[in-house]
């Protein structure tokens, strides 16, 4: 069977944007990237002359308009995601939006619904579940290779913080960083969470508290089928980018590791030393930034069902709201009370 070329617009050219571009031009063979949209006219520009991309445009629309176009890659930033949902949607476009798709679960929900009433695929960029080492996790747990799962532990830390702007936009700690931590607990785990307690504290730069978020954060979840998870975040870690998990099961523990730049280990009379580990998540994570682009393309071709469907995307924002209010209220909360 041969499958017709998927022809994509960008929305959006910015960092995560790019990534996206990258890959549509170098490892997708199925895609081919038509439009670039940025409303900075020249990033537009710039994207579309790096990845040899027809047409760039500031307005989103036209890519909308264009009927050549069956899917659509919504890159733009955080607060314009569910509205662009909606319209993509209504114009009957395939739709993979970065994370989260907004911070209130009313955009979400609307976003969601025209999704539904479109019958229009949509897929949430929670890379992560794409990463070769939570991968490797996500198969032991599902083959049994170590029991009946009751323990999660996934440590998360940034190397630094990002500006004070960003922070004041991005929705907190919760909602902007363990977010994907809450997905890759619930993607693991294969069961929903219903409780949620979290302590935190400002202990990376004032200026944080300041601007009424945190830095440094431990959730502990409680899933449906009786596993019990620990989160924690912090925005700095001196040595880099520390992204490892354990699960702990009946018949033993699968753990991953960091990833390095090289596998260089130096001994000598003082010490056995290596490498930093990759310093940031675009190095990371991306081999997971192509895998998931690759496996969005694919279902699109093949009509098949996307890997990180809508309610994958709402559920991390539900826990994340959790998150905020047991810190404010200083109890655990049931995910249970943010729904209704
Ligand atoms: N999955 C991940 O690991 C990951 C990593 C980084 C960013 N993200 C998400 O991706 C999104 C973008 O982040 P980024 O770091 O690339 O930001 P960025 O600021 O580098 O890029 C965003 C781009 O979107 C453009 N834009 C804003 N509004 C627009 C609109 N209405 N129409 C067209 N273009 C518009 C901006 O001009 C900018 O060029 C955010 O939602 C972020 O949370 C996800």
């Amino acid at each position: 069977m041969t499958l017709d070329t998927v022809k994509v617009g960008l929305i959006g050219a910015g960092r995560i944007g790019q990534a996206h571009a990258a890959t549509l031009a170098y490892r997708a063979p199925g895609a081919r990237l038509v439009a670039v949209a940025d409303v900075v006219e020249q990033a537009a520009r710039r994207c579309a002359e790096q990845f040899g991309i027809a047409t760039a445009t500031a307005d989103y629309h036209e890519i909308l308009a264009d009927r050549e176009i069956t899917a659509v890659l919504i890159c733009s930033g955080t607060d314009t995601h569910a509205q662009i949902i909606e319209e993509a949607a209504r114009a009957g476009k395939h739709i993979f939006c970065e994370k989260p798709i907004a911070l209130a679960l009313a955009s979400i929900d609307r976003a969601l619904a025209a999704v539904e009433e479109a019958g229009v695929k949509l897929c949430i960029g929670f890379n992560r579940r794409f990463d070769a080492n939570f991968q490797r996790i996500y198969r032991a747990l599902r083959d049994g290779e170590i029991g009946r799962p009751e323990m999660l532990h996934i440590t998360s830390r940034d190397p630094g913080p990002p500006p004070i702007s960003y922070i004041k936009i991005s929705g907190g700690i919760f909602l902007d960083m363990m977010i994907h931590d809450f997905d890759l607990a619930r993607f693991l785990i294969g069961s929903e969470v219903e409780e949620v307690s979290a302590v935190g504290a400002v202990m990376v730069d004032p200026a944080i508290g300041e601007a009424g978020d945190l830095d440094t954060a431990i959730v502990v979840l409680r899933f449906a089928n009786g596993v019990i998870g620990t989160i924690e975040n912090s925005r700095r870690a001196a040595y880099g980018y520390d992204q490892r998990a354990e699960v702990l099961g009946s018949a033993g523990a699968v753990r991953v590791e960091n990833n390095f730049p090289n596998t260089a280990i130096i001994s000598d009379g003082t010490s056995v030393r290596r490498d930093l580990p990759l310093n940031f998540f675009m190095e990371r994570y991306a081999d997971a930034y192509a895998s998931e682009m690759i496996a969005f393309i694919d279902a699109v071709a093949r009509d098949g069902p996307v890997a990180v469907t809508g309610q994958d995307g709402r559920a991390p924002v539900v826990m994340a709201l959790a998150a905020r209010r047991s810190y404010d209220e200083h109890r655990p909360v049931l995910v249970s009370e943010i729904e209704s």
